[in-house]
């Protein structure tokens, strides 16, 4: 069986473009994939790259797992689990980071385009790529979704594989591949890319009055509520139509032609659908989130599960560097 890895960093609580592009398509391929296994896990070490406190990162974990919960990962189909609970990971990245050039991964684009004074941030930055590598690696995954900005990252897991697997002359790792995901572009609500470090996501898993509003929030341009207007540009169309049928966008697109329809009103009809769609999700999210004690069972079930697999493949690994097998 094909092994399927997603990683989902708990930088924040999912928002739609994560739950779009990320947790249903992945769903999908677990519950339903007789073909593959997923590992499914939240990168929450990767996570302390950008987030300082770990009590934060640790909510955040919590509401990622809820969320992949809520949307009905069926855990007896898969592993998920906390990145941090099987921490052998951290020990093949060390291996990774021993050989891998310095010159090389100062190219990846996660370091070279970070604008900020390069003097102030983390080797764990730095070393981002490879830590995913090692995540990767570690139990052979073949098949990696991810959207484009991670494909260089997966071509690093290559490069370290294909490596390895010429040093000790035998195919210790198996080459990953990535699954480029296209739907995982939703637009935020200034019209670029949804992400949490752009302030532009709507979440659907937030109260009623902050999802409103970020959904109030949504940029349009400044035609009144009589004016016509053009569904092609509107950001709150396009969000509309990747949670709505074709029947109910096309609706909405008429009216934005015959004018004397808002932009307010359609936020109103954006949130409203949101709501009414994501409603059992909302709930089961919130009950999960009210017992943390039973994520913390689900999460340490999937890790255990993991550590297993791991253990055997460190042991494998630590065995071609001839390094004693640890138990
Ligand atoms: N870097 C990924 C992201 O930001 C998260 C991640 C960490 C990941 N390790 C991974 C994704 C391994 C896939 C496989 O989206």
């Amino acid at each position: 069986m094909e092994k399927i890895l997603t990683g989902i960093r708990s930088t924040g609580s999912p928002h739609l473009g994560n739950i779009l592009g990320v947790i249903i398509p992945s769903i999908f391929m677990a519950n339903k994939n007789m073909k593959h296994y997923s590992f499914i896990f939240i990168a929450d070490l990767h996570s302390m790259v950008q987030i300082e406190n770990i009590e934060t990162i640790r909510n955040n974990t919590y509401q990622i797992a809820a969320a992949w919960l809520a949307f009905g990962l069926n855990v007896d189909n898969c592993l998920l689990y906390r990145q941090s609970d099987v921490s052998l990971v951290t020990e093949l990245a060390w291996y990774f980071n021993c050989f891998y050039p310095y010159k090389r991964l100062t190219l990846a684009h996660a370091f070279k385009e970070k604008e900020v004074d390069k003097t102030k941030i983390s080797v764990g930055l730095f070393t981002y790529p490879i830590l995913m590598a090692a995540d990767i690696l570690l139990y052979n995954a073949k098949i990696v979704p991810v959207g484009k900005d991670q494909l260089q990252h997966i071509e690093i897991a290559r490069r370290i594989a294909n490596y390895f697997n010429k040093k000790v002359g035998e195919k210790l790792f198996v080459l990953p591949n990535a699954l480029l995901q296209k739907n995982m572009f939703v637009i935020g609500t200034d019209g670029k890319k949804m992400s949490k470090s752009k302030k532009n996501c709507i979440n659907i898993f937030s109260s009623n009055e902050v999802l409103k509003k970020q959904i109030m929030g949504i940029r349009t341009d400044s035609k009144s509520v009589k004016e016509k207007k053009n569904p092609e540009t509107d950001y709150i169309i396009s969000l509309y139509s990747l949670i709505a049928s074709l029947d109910q966008t096309e609706i909405m697109k008429k009216k934005y032609i015959r004018g004397g329809y808002g932009y307010y009103d359609a936020k109103i009809e954006l949130y409203e659908h949101i709501i009414h769609k994501f409603s059992s999700e909302r709930e089961k999210f919130f009950s999960f989130m009210k017992n943390k004690s039973l994520l913390d069972k689900i999460l340490s079930v999937g890790a255990k599960k993991a550590r297993n697999i791991a253990h055997e493949r460190l042991n494998c690994i630590r065995k071609h560097l001839k390094f004693n097998y640890i138990t």
